[in-house]
């Protein structure tokens, strides 16, 4: 039995028995809480890491004598901290000072080479991570205290905000490394997708949405309740030891520390996410040169955004030698990747509707490069942003587009006006039906369900990607069939005249064929995906999915109560009032019943999964025009005999069954080499 599963089962009697299975369960979930935010490797179920965390909280509660501050269960919820206590740090946290080319670089190690004395010099580089700076101590073994940059010499302690993050640890064994007090510098950043996540509630609560990761992090740290910190999936990455004594009060750097590269391997195994795979020993500048530039290349794809690279020399006994001016270290340097801001000029402002209404007003921009991407249109959320940054139409602008992120107006530089700009004026009404808006939150909105542009973004939604997937109805091709009259409603979508498209400039018998086929696959989808289709406002693709279980069928919900809705995990009552209200309105259970009628997944048998079927553990794939059946009829098939059928050609599809004029998946699958590649017959034949 391994320890988890021991110390879930262990009981105790007395006090002694208590304070053991006490130390093992936060041994246990400290190792589980590395497992999963520093390594990302989780090991056990969310369902037995709160088990465990449950177990100990409630013998804390019994013994409340045994909670010690470095428990797991203190790290949530210390309450309120009105302000932040200014703290001198133990070892200034000094800045770094900037390159940003090659012969910037060859400059530093000339100079570091001439003040040092010596020829070869070996460099510790790591990416410069773009969040906010923080310093942490560790005396005994526990963290003792944490604390922002603040002026450099004094921060803000924020300790109560700092062991909210489960990636830092709350003790870490240095004594066998014979240090008493160490001070450790990092950086706090949040996940790029974790940002973003970030940034779509809070447009969604109507808030404006921040700049960057950057500002996510520094803002998340002053936020006085630790419990709503907690929330925002912040991390701790450390990469620089400023001050380290022993017992005596010896400073051990240099001593005890002698290399950066060796520093970091040991906060990397004391526990701490650190750029231990991120960084390189580099025996000389040319080598520096060429990991900046494996960096460069691949920067878009890291999950952390990062703005360039840091070179220190590695010896840390240059440190000394080296010095500091009075602002940086001479000892380091930061590489700073090519800027992704840009200057550029608001030429104008377009109201576009989205498909519940809300008008967005966008930015139309002198077209600029950013970081090697075009931008000429930017989204400006709603009228809130324009005012909190007096935007004006004629103003220059300051863009920045951080790492995948959508690109973003910082601010208007003043300096450009000239006193010809003019305010921005928000529509009275809506600019695709003149319906007069309404202001909800912080958002304008055309209340006109039938508004042609509501209308068109709606089926642009239901047919896109992670909707119903309908390829080949994209937005374009929407619109003509829009304008053409045949496509005003999402049922129209099944009732397509295709005679009629045939003729149209641009399509042929194929890609009409093509067409029809990705309209009857879309029949298939999972009744979550038709649910996220519909649009229902505040209803995301996760939500779909979580409210889908719950019922066989969709109009299931028109008896469910608020209450009830607002059971479902993840559901709050904005969400519980807005289902509500759709299966409240006669014309949606109108749409659902015609599209139950067309075929479409409006209800989801809840089977347990067929385990011991004839296609029991197998994925299929169905390519070209069946013959013997309709794509549901195969998927049912398939699925009534314990088999599943993807939605798209991978390694994991083990069959493709191929029907008439099959196209590319064909070809694909003989790339992939372990696709089975078989007729309807053969098919016929494995059930
Ligand atoms: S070393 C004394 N390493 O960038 C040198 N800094 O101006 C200690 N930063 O204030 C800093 N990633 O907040 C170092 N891998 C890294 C870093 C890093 C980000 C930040 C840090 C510092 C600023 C440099």
């Amino acid at each position: 039995m391994n320890l988890t599963t021991k110390v879930l089962h262990m009981e105790f009697s007395n006090l002694t028995e208590a304070q053991n299975l006490v130390n093992d369960l936060r041994d246990v979930i400290h190792f589980h809480d590395y497992r999963y935010y520093v390594q990302s490797e989780p090991l056990v179920t969310d369902f037995e890491y709160d088990s465990l965390y449950k177990k100990l909280k409630k013998i804390e509660a019994e013994y409340p004598s045994l909670i010690t501050d470095d428990s797991p269960t203190q790290r949530v919820g210390k309450g309120l901290t009105k302000d932040f206590p200014q703290v001198p740090h133990l070892a200034p946290m000094l800045s770094l000072d900037n390159s940003y080319d090659e012969n910037d670089l060859y400059d530093f190690d000339r100079k570091v080479k001439e003040l040092s004395g010596l020829n070869n010099l070996a460099y510790c580089v790591e990416p410069k991570f773009d969040g906010a700076g923080m310093s942490l101590v560790y005396t005994d073994d526990a963290l003792v205290r944490g604390a922002t940059r603040g002026d450099g010499v004094i921060g803000e302690e924020i300790t109560n905000n700092i062991i909210v993050m489960r990636s830092i640890p709350m003790r870490a064994a240095f004594s066998k490394y014979g240090i008493k007090t160490i001070e450790i510098r990092g950086e706090v950043v949040i996940q790029k997708d974790k940002f973003k996540e970030f940034n779509r509630k809070r447009i969604e609560d109507g808030l404006s949405p921040l700049a960057n990761p950057r500002n996510a992090a520094s803002g998340s740290l002053r936020i006085q309740d630790s419990a709503e910190v907690a929330k925002r999936n912040l991390e701790g990455v450390l990469y620089h030891i400023s001050y380290c004594v022993d017992a005596d009060g010896r400073d051990m750097i240099g001593r005890g520390l002698k290399s950066r590269d060796e520093n970091i391997k040991m906060l990397h195994s004391l526990g701490f996410k650190t750029p231990y795979e991120e960084h390189t020993r580099a025996k000389d500048i040319d080598g520096v040169i060429k990991f900046i530039d494996e960096w460069a290349a691949k920067r878009d794809d890291y999950k952390y955004e990062i703005d360039g690279m840091v070179v220190k020399v590695d010896d840390i006994n240059m440190e000394e030698r080296l010095g500091a001016t009075s602002h940086h270290p001479r000892w380091a340097i930061a590489y700073k990747f090519s800027a992704r801001q840009a200057r550029t000029k608001l030429l104008k402002v377009e109201f576009q509707v989205g498909r519940i209404g809300t008008i967005t007003p966008v930015a139309k921009l002198e077209p600029v490069s950013v970081g090697g991407v075009t931008v000429s249109s930017i989204s400006m959320f709603n009228e809130e942003f324009i005012e909190e940054k007096d935007l004006r139409i004629g103003d220059d602008v300051l863009i920045e587009r951080a790492g995948d992120v959508i690109p973003y107006i910082v601010m208007s530089l003043k300096d450009g006006r000239d006193g010809s700009e003019s305010k921005v004026h928000f529509p009275a009404e809506c600019p695709s039906c003149s319906t007069k808006l309404i202001k909800e939150e912080a958002a304008w909105r055309c209340t006109n369900i039938n508004c042609p542009a509501q209308v068109l973004e709606r089926l642009i939604h239901f047919a896109s990607r992670d909707a119903m997937e309908i390829t080949g109805l994209g937005a374009a091709i929407i619109t003509k069939f829009y304008e053409a009259g045949w496509l005003k409603s999402i049922p129209d979508i099944y009732n397509l005249p295709f005679d009629e498209i045939q003729t149209l400039e641009g399509f042929g018998e194929k890609s009409v064929e093509k067409l029809k086929q990705s309209i009857e696959t879309s029949k298939t989808r999972s009744m979550a995906r038709l649910m996220f289709g519909l649009g229902i406002r505040h209803v995301g693709e996760t939500m779909s999915k979580g409210i889908a279980s719950h019922v066989t069928c969709l109009e299931d919900l028109k008896d469910w109560d608020m209450e009830k809705l607002a059971g479902i995990d993840d559901v709050g009552p904005k969400v519980a009032e807005s289902i509500y209200n759709f299966f409240h309105t006669e014309s949606n259970l109108e749409l659902i019943h015609i599209l139950k009628d067309f075929g479409l997944p409006v209800c989801e048998e809840k089977k347990e999964k067929n385990t011991d079927g004839k296609l029991s553990g197998l994925t299929f794939l169905f390519t070209g025009t069946l013959q013997k059946y309709t794509r549901p009829e195969a998927k049912k098939l398939t699925e009534d005999a314990g088999g599943t059928v993807a939605g798209s050609l991978s390694a994991k599809v083990n069959y493709l069954v191929v029907g008439e004029d099959p196209g590319s998946k064909v070809d694909k699958a003989k790339k992939i080499g372990t696709v089975n590649i078989i007729t309807e017959e053969e098919f016929e034949g494995m059930l």
